[in-house]
C-alpha cells in the first residue's frame, strides 16, 4: 500500500493531509523519516506518525513437526488441532502453509506472511514435496514408471505431474510430488491398487525438516530458509 494511503487510513487525516504531513518529515517508515508519499510499505514494516506507531505487526516463519493425529486446523470440536501445539499468542496470528491430513506426520510450515507462503504453495511453483510413504502391500516394480507417467485423478479430471519414487524396501519409499493434490499420495498409491499405512513430509523445497525436533515441536525458519521460498 503506498505510505499516504496508509496514513490516512490508520489516522484521522485526509488523503490530502496525510500528503503533506509525510512531506514535512512526521513519518517514519522503519525507523528513518520519509518524504515520498508514493512509497510502497509493506505490511509488517513499522510506521509512526509523530513518534506513535501506526503499524509494527512482526512477522512469523515456523516450522512444526507435525504428529499423526492432529488437525492441520485451526480449531475442531473433536480433534486436536495442530494450534494447540503452539503458544497461545500466535494461535490467532498464523496460517497453515500447504496441510497435511491428520494420519500424516513430519514437515509442517506456518507463517502470517500470506504473501510468502502463497508464492511458496501455489501451483505454478511446482515446489517439490518429499514424503516417507510405508505401504500395506509390497510396492510393485511398476509402480515407479506409473509414477513417473502421471496418475489420472477421474474426480478432478487431471493427470498429476511426473512424480519420484526411490524404494527402500519391500514396504517403504521416498516419494517426490510437485503439487499438492487432497489426499494425493494415498490416492496415487491406492490407484495402483496398495494402501498407504503411514506418511510423514519430509521437506518442502528447500525447508527439511530438522532432525533435532521432536514429533510436537516447533522453531523458527533460519533467514536462509525463509529467502529459499522468495
Ligand atoms: N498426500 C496425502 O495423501 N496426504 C497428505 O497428508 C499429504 C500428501
Amino acid at each position: 500500500m503506498r505510505l499516504d494511503r496508509f496514513i490516512s487510513k490508520n489516522s484521522l487525516h485526509s488523503h490530502q493531509a496525510s500528503r503533506l504531513i509525510i512531506a514535512s518529515g512526521r513519518v517514519s517508515v522503519a525507523g528513518r523519516v520519509v518524504l515520498d508519499a508514493r512509497m510502497e510499505i509493506d505490511r509488517f514494516v513499522a510506521v509512526s506518525l509523530d513518534d506513535i506507531l501506526l503499524q509494527q505487526q512482526p512477522v512469523h516463519y515456523l516450522m512444526l513437526h507435525k504428529p499423526a493425529g492432529y488437525l492441520s486446523a485451526t480449531s475442531d470440536p473433536l480433534h486436536p488441532t495442530v494450534m494447540e501445539l503452539l503458544p497461545a499468542p500466535l494461535r490467532s496470528l498464523l496460517h497453515i502453509g500447504g496441510r497435511l491430513d491428520r494420519s500424516t506426520s513430519g514437515l509442517l510450515i506456518l507463517t502470517n506472511d500470506g504473501l510468502w507462503s502463497r508464492r511458496l504453495f501455489e501451483p505454478k511453483t511446482k515446489l517439490p514435496k518429499v514424503y516417507a510413504v510405508r505401504t500395506a502391500l509390497p510396492i510393485c516394480p511398476t509402480t515407479s514408471a506409473r509414477f513417473a507417467e502421471g496418475i489420472h485423478f477421474a474426480f478432478e479430471g487431471i493427470t498429476t505431474s511426473p512424480a519420484e519414487l526411490i524404494q527402500l524396501s519391500d514396504h517403504e519409499a521416498r516419494l517426490t510430488i510437485y503439487e499438492g493434490r487432497y489426499h494425493q499420495v494415498k490416492r496415487m498409491f491406492h490407484a495402483v491398487g496398495n494402501v498407504v499405512t503411514a506418511l510423514h513430509r519430509e521437506s518442502v523445497g528447500s525447508i527439511t525438516l530438522d532432525p533435532l525436533l521432536s514429533s510436537g515441536d516447533f522453531r523458527n525458519l533460519t533467514p536462509a530458509e525463509i529467502q529459499s521460498a522468495n
